[in-house]
């Protein structure tokens, strides 16, 4: 939705404006999110009370360490929106056909997810959906999700679960890979003949805002869901420009020749993957990343890097099926890319994210 930038061409607003209206219009996503899952885990304590008592109570210090975290990173979603690393209309970006079109949907699939639960049912499928040729790891309901990753209801609802489960903040989240993108791209190449990839690109909101931030790239995208890519494809298929090309593959074994993408890019795929997985991955992203290339990261904090946060680290796979998440918070990621050969590896934290930033030696 770009209707702030719209009233902007036409009114220049002063800056203090919009940065007020940024913040509320997070604050009011962050309110609905949070009061969502008040509601849900209510609801849940009456039909699972076995499971809910489980679950650690969050801590004062815990919660205002949280806010405390979140306002950075919406000050750093602002302040790379004025220095042009990306628009800032793309700050007010949000699928909202989609999130109130498919948000009784997710109250009416709640009774499914809690039976899920409670049954321990992590790999049910409805019985027309295909599960040939996925590896098994994959075929899960993570998240409980009904169909796992494999329907199209459930990339209908893919986007509104993930923005409220990280209280309106995913996409700022997202955007902080854009940076760091910029630093190495902008000077290097004509523009038009930069090359992205988004690996695990999902519903496409990742590919949206380096398209926001290239306009002119070429942008690929991979994913193993075909409801996924048809999903970002209607997203991203909305946009002027050329189309990102989308194709269904698996991140270890990339469909692409070697030294072929300026930069590699992927988020929130890490710790949804075991560890062998995570190192192909990481092996095939520097096979097709060309010398002097970056591949970015993004993925949930890990042990140690916030110890006010570790409750929510706890919680997160009891609340959520998620059976590879504890054993990727205590992964050595820096390790795994310097055995696949990336050098200069720098590490960030933004809220309850953390980036890796990897390059690709130069040929000299
Ligand atoms: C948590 S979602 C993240 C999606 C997206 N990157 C985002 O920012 O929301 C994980 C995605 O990874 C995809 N995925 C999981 N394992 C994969 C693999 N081995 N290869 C390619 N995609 C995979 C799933 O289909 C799903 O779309």
């Amino acid at each position: 939705m770009e209707f702030t930038a719209n009233i902007q061409s036409l009114i220049p607003l002063p800056k203090k404006i919009i940065k007020f209206a940024y913040k509320k219009f997070q604050k009011a996503k962050s309110i609905f999110a949070v009061s969502h899952t008040m509601l849900a885990a209510r609801l849940a304590n009456t039909f699972m009370p076995k499971r809910e008592k489980e679950i650690k109570p969050i801590s004062q210090e815990t919660l205002l360490k949280l806010i405390e975290q979140q306002n950075q990173l919406l000050e750093a979603d602002w302040q790379d929106g004025q220095q042009g690393i990306y628009p800032v209309r793309i700050l007010f970006d949000n699928p909202w056909r989609d999130f109130w079109g498919y948000y009784p949907q997710l109250w009416l699939d709640l009774p499914k997810v809690w039976q899920k639960q409670r049954n321990k049912e992590y790999q049910s499928f409805a019985p027309h959906i295909n599960k040939e040729g996925y590896p098994p790891y994959y075929l899960q309901n993570f998240h409980y999700q009904t169909d796992g990753y494999l329907s199209d209801m459930s990339a209908n609802l893919y986007d509104l679960q993930v923005e409220i489960l990280f209280h309106g903040a995913a996409d700022p989240m997202r955007r902080r890979i854009l940076a760091p993108l910029k630093a190495r791209l902008a000077q290097r190449e004509p523009q038009h003949e930069i090359k992205v990839l988004d690996v695990a690109c999902g519903t496409g909101r990742t590919l949206k805002f380096i398209r926001a931030a290239f306009p002119q790239a070429s942008l690929y995208g991979i994913d193993l869901s075909m409801a996924y890519l048809r999903k970002a494809n209607q997203l991203l298929s909305e946009l002027p420009r050329e189309l990102p090309q989308l194709a269904q593959a698996n991140g270890e074994d990339l469909p692409y020749l070697d030294n072929y993408f300026h930069a590699v890019t992927n988020v929130f795929l890490f710790h949804e993957l075991p560890s062998s997985a995570r190192q192909r991955v990481i092996e095939e992203c520097f096979r097709v990343t060309k010398p002097g290339g970056i591949f970015i990261i993004c993925d949930s904090m890990q042990e140690g890097d916030f110890p006010q946060l570790q409750t929510m680290m706890d919680n997160f796979p009891l609340r959520f099926h998620e059976p590879y998440y504890k054993e990727y918070t205590t992964d050595n990621l820096v390790e795994r890319l310097e055995q696949a050969g990336f050098e200069n590896i720098k590490t960030q934290n933004h809220f309850v994210s953390k980036y890796w930033l990897a390059y690709k030696p130069k040929i000299n």
